[in-house]
């Protein structure tokens, strides 16, 4: 089934778990369990008296947790106006308790919103300031049209606003389809289009589906996801957005001047983390968007592991993608949030073009100054206006350890024996959100966090804490060690943006190579999609509902996933649009993927967060993070048609009548289809090399018409590689040229990949394919030479 993916948040819950357990020795069931944020969802609200309906969840959850103390404690917000329902911190065993109460509709961990600014489009070049980018030069992608394929929208998000938008496009055939809460005057010249899909759910769900409170039967969105990636892709200019002070600016889509239209296929179904609704709708979907006249398809969903299912070009998504592109619609999708394992990138087919997650140049440091005086910068998102201390600085000791004591993760702290009332908590490893806890109940009034550094900021709910890396965490429990009475000062975190910070691939964005077809790389790019700012659901309108009301500030909200980065590209692509409107998808991937930075500002490598750390390959993030200011002028491009993508499906082995099927008329493969290894791609990977392969690939040229590029190449380690011809001569009867580049091993090897790359420079312009080769040499105890 589809789910969609901003996974990203569940994962994240997921992985705090998992570090629990891994990081303490004692068996689970012997101390309490971590316990999440939970949303405990009741629908519409059964009493008018605000103070009535409190009440009552507080005996709900007294019930659960044994006493009115704990209850206390525990929760958090009781939701009692727009509707009924509170959020508290439960382990899963209380959750699911409390899920079988009469009333509730359902539980639901929380999302992690990671607090992110507006920076991402100036991070990619494209201020709007400047007069001379790819955003002034496309008119911000004006009359060029988005088609969102999501949750749904919330229209009265400031970022759909539609002032200075000329009229909606006359081409445009697409409609504004009324449902619950939504109606025809929701659209404007910026919302161009709205149309939602549930027969296909209904028809499979049948009387189980019931989302009456939890999401609208209209293009309204019950979720949030498909506001935020819509406001991404193409939101207008709204000043002054923040996250309670964090990241302020300017937010906008990449392309402010494109028009949307939102194709809501997912829904929220009660028990369960999200649907996006079956073949049927997803199909329907494309086919109304392909009709409507959208020129992008953006599309935040996938298969959540696509090795569990039996997946192939065959589902809906790479089916409806392959209309899409036959019409000249530009396909882009999520590589998936499963990384950091190999294989595990979705979206895999040629003619998509699949986006990786990176973080952007910005940071929330926070300064701790000790008694000593001496500051250290740790991360976090402490919004507090005030700073914490001088206090104390405490590390509690883990007893019964059996080489000694050791530094605490903080996990299960026992509050008899730590005595840490007032003081700041230095804690190692573990699960934040449990640390979090023990060091709340303990009377502690902050939290130095000491783990693996990494890019994500995790958001503590109700004191301050501040990340640090392990050798930081040294140091501070070295200060407290030898100091008699360790104090420490927190201040409230800052926004810092700029070169210090450098771009890393995030570690939950999916990876290659590509399971189906191991022949085409995957993902194809990278683009921002950490800790990113845009559009969500206000706080419920009269009588409506949003599911995570009081998660946004202001109606923005800080997400990450993949499902952030892929609306980033959708946005530059639209504006790629608006400038060349002729340009076949295969052209604009192409455009994209042999431009992008594979190094960052200072020259750096790009690294790959996850496990382990490494300098990202191909495999991470395709050609790289995406440049638009070079896209925008790749001097050639590799472009491909119709033809191409069925000489794909013919080596991929599918049989004629399903091809025939697909295209919707008849087709015959030739017997012996061309190698798979020369579709056109701007990019190049082998993965069985047995001893010698030559491919073939052509250049279109786009830049000025008599150019001269020459070949060079950077052999993948052990591996030989030619190219021939190694310069072409364009002029005006010569603006495609084919070449070959031979490839062979020089060890008898078996293993992994290794990557090199090939680069077309005509001085102006520089055109680099990622090659990544796995040789497969039969070892010499085998063939005995
Ligand atoms: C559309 O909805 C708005 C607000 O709910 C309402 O005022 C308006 O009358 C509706 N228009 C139509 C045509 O139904
Ligand atoms: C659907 O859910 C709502 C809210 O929980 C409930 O009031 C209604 O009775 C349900 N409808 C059906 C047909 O089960
Ligand atoms: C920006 O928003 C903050 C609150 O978030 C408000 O205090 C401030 O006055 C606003 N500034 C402008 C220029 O609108
Ligand atoms: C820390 O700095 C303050 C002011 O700068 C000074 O008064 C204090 O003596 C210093 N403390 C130590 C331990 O150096
Ligand atoms: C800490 O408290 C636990 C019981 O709460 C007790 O078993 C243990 O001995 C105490 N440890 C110390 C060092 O006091
Ligand atoms: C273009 O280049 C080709 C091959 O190099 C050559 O045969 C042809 O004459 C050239 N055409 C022009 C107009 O210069």
């Amino acid at each position: 089934m589809d789910s969609f993916l901003l996974a990203m948040n569940r994962r994240a819950i997921l992985l705090s778990v998992i570090f629990v357990v891994l990081s303490d020795h004692r068996p689970i069931s012997t101390v309490h369990a971590a316990s999440n944020v939970h949303i405990v969802y009741m629908g519409k609200r059964q009493h008018h008296d605000p103070t009535v309906v409190s009440n009552s969840h507080h005996d709900m959850l007294a019930s659960v947790l044994g006493s009115k103390e704990a209850a206390s404690d525990s929760l958090i917000y009781s939701y009692r106006h727009g509707f009924s329902g509170f959020a508290a911190k439960l382990t899963e065993s209380q959750a699911q308790a409390l899920a079988e109460f009469p009333g509730v509709v359902h539980v639901t961990p929380n999302r992690l919103h990671k607090p992110h600014t507006t920076r991402s489009w100036d991070y990619l070049g494209l201020d709007f300031h400047s007069q001379t980018n790819l955003l002034s030069e496309s008119n911000m992608g004006d009359g060029v049209i988005i088609g969102v394929v999501d949750t749904g929208i919330w229209p009265e998000s400031k970022s759909f606003n539609d002032k200075g938008l000329g009229p909606v496009p006359s081409r445009w055939k697409g409609v504004c389809k009324s449902g619950e809460r939504f109606n025809s005057t929701n659209c404007n010249r910026k919302l161009i289009g709205a149309r939602w899909y549930i027969k296909g759910l209904k028809a499979e769900l049948g009387k189980k589906l019931n989302i009456t409170g939890v999401d609208y039967f209209s293009p309204r969105d019950g979720f949030g996801h498909g506001t935020h990636t819509s406001a991404t892709a193409a939101g207008s200019f709204v000043e002054n957005v923040s996250y309670k002070g964090l990241g302020k600016g300017t937010a906008r889509g990449g392309a402010p001047k494109a028009r949307l239209a939102m194709y809501k296929v997912c829904w929220n179904i009660p028990y369960t983390y999200s649907y996006c609704t079956t073949s049927a709708d997803v199909l329907k979907a494309f086919d109304d968007a392909i009709h409507d006249g959208v020129d992008v398809l953006s599309l935040s969903l996938g298969f959540m592991i696509p090795l569990y299912f039996d997946v192939d070009e065959r589902n809906d998504i790479a089916f409806g993608a392959f209309h899409a592109v036959a019409k000249g619609i530009t396909v882009v999708c999520s590589a998936g949030n499963d990384g950091s394992i190999a294989q595990s990138v979705s979206n895999t087919s040629p003619w998509i073009i699949t986006v990786a997650a990176s973080t952007i140049d910005r940071a929330f440091p926070t300064v701790v100054t000790l008694g000593n005086n001496r500051t250290i910068m740790g991360q976090s998102m402490f919004t507090g206006k005030k700073e914490i201390g001088f206090v104390g600085l405490i590390s509690p000791v883990d007893v019964g350890e059996i080489d000694g004591p050791i530094a605490s993760s903080c996990s299960f702290l026992s509050p008899d024996n730590v005595t840490m009332p007032g003081k700041v908590v230095l804690c190692f490893g573990g699960g934040h959100w449990s640390a979090e806890d023990a060091v709340k109940e303990a009377g502690g009034v902050g939290l130095i966090f000491a783990r693996n550094p990494t890019s994500q900021v995790s958001p503590c709910i109700e004191l301050p804490c501040v990340e640090v890396d392990y050798e930081i965490g040294m140091q501070l429990l070295n200060y407290i060690r030898s100091s008699r009475s360790p104090l420490v000062k927190l201040s409230p975190s800052k926004t810092l943006v700029g070169k210090p910070l450098s771009t890393k691939v995030a570690s939950f964005s999916s990876r290659g190579p590509n399971s189906i077809a191991a022949a085409v790389l995957k993902p194809d790019i990278a683009a921002p999609g950490v800790n990113i700012l845009a559009a969500f659901p206000d706080d419920p309108i009269d009588g409506g509902y949003a599911l995570f009301p009081g998660t946004s500030d202001g109606g923005y909200a800080f997400l990450s996933g993949t499902s952030m980065s892929c609306p980033h590209v959708s946005g530059i692509v639209a504006l790629l649009k608006s400038l060349y409107p002729q340009w076949s998808p295969a052209a604009i991937k192409s455009a994209l993927v042999t431009t992008a930075s594979t190094s960052d500002e200072s020259g750096g490598p790009i690294f790959a967060d996850g496990y382990p750390r490494k300098v990202a390959d191909p495999f991470d993030y395709g050609g790289g993070i995406v440049n638009p200011n070079r896209a925008v002028d790749p001097g050639l491009i590799y472009d491909m048609g119709m033809e191409d993508y069925l000489h794909y499906l013919c080596s991929m082995g599918y049989t004629n009548s399903a091809i025939s099927k697909l295209r919707q008329h008849s087709t015959v493969c030739p017997i012996n289809p061309p190698s798979i290894l020369n579709l056109n791609l701007p990019s190049i990977t082998v993965p069985n090399l047995k001893t010698s392969v030559t491919i073939l690939r052509t250049v279109t040229n786009v830049g000025p018409v008599n150019s001269v590029y020459t070949a060079s190449i950077e052999s993948p380690p052990t591996i030989h590689a030619t190219v021939q011809p190694h310069i072409l001569i364009f002029n005006s009867t010569a603006k495609k040229l084919s070449f070959t580049v031979t490839l062979s091993s020089t060890q008898k090897v078996i293993g992994g990949y290794y990557f090199g790359r090939l680069t077309w420079s005509d001085r102006e312009h520089t055109v680099r394919s990622p090659i990544s080769v796995r040789p497969e040499i039969i070892p010499s105890y085998v063939d005995n030479s």
